[in-house]
């Protein structure tokens, strides 16, 4: 019998490269058909390995979920953005490639995050998704997530609504 380890570690950033297929990967399922194509195109290029190895050198903090030596998802986050918001930290992204969905590791990089967030201070956060990204609504609300704030983005020519999902404070 063989056995697949599964851990949520720090990124390297030798991992640039696995990260931004991750990325790839999971806004081209998330996003295809609610953010215009020529607009996704663009945010998925901009974010290509250099700008995670940049990203991961500078000390942001990326955290990886690794499934055996695949690289399965990614959680980014740090302080709130939001002045607005009372929060005191975000996780800025949190992603999965599609073939490592629905298995229970988004809760574990969420779970660590949170964590990780916490052990830095940062004791209440929030997380926006796209009222469109029905999984992620679903999913936050499904962690506990209470729902603290609307707004919208323009991609493109479209404008998104988009609401703000919080714990703790
Ligand atoms: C959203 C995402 C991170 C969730 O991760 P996941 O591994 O698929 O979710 P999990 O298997 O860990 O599910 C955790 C819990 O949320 C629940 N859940 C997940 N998706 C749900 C949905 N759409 N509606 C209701 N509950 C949901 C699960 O039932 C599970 O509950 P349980 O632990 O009580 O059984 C992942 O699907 C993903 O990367 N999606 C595409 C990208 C994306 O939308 N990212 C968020 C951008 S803001």
């Amino acid at each position: 019998m063989s056995t697949t380890l599964i851990e949520v570690r720090a990124a390297k950033a030798c991992d640039a490269t696995a990260i931004a297929t991750a990325h790839d990967e999971a806004w081209r399922a998330a996003y295809q058909g609610i953010i215009p194509g020529a607009e996704l195109g663009k945010l998925i290029n901009r974010r290509g390995p250099q700008w995670w190895d940049s990203a991961i050198r500078k000390g942001s903090r990326v955290s990886v979920l690794c499934f055996g030596d695949k690289i399965a998802g990614y959680a980014n986050y740090g302080r709130n953005r939001a002045r607005s918001l009372h929060f005191d930290g975000e996780i800025y992204e949190l992603y999965l490639r599609p073939e490592f969905q629905g298995l229970g590791f988004g809760r574990r990089l969420f779970t660590a995050a949170r964590r990780d967030l916490i052990q830095s201070g940062l004791k209440s956060m929030v997380i926006w998704a796209l009222s469109d990204n029905e999984t992620a609504v679903g999913f936050y609300r499904g962690l506990g997530g209470r729902m603290v704030a609307r707004s919208s983005e323009q991609f493109g020519a479209k404008s998104l609504d988009k609401v703000a999902f919080a714990w703790g404070n």
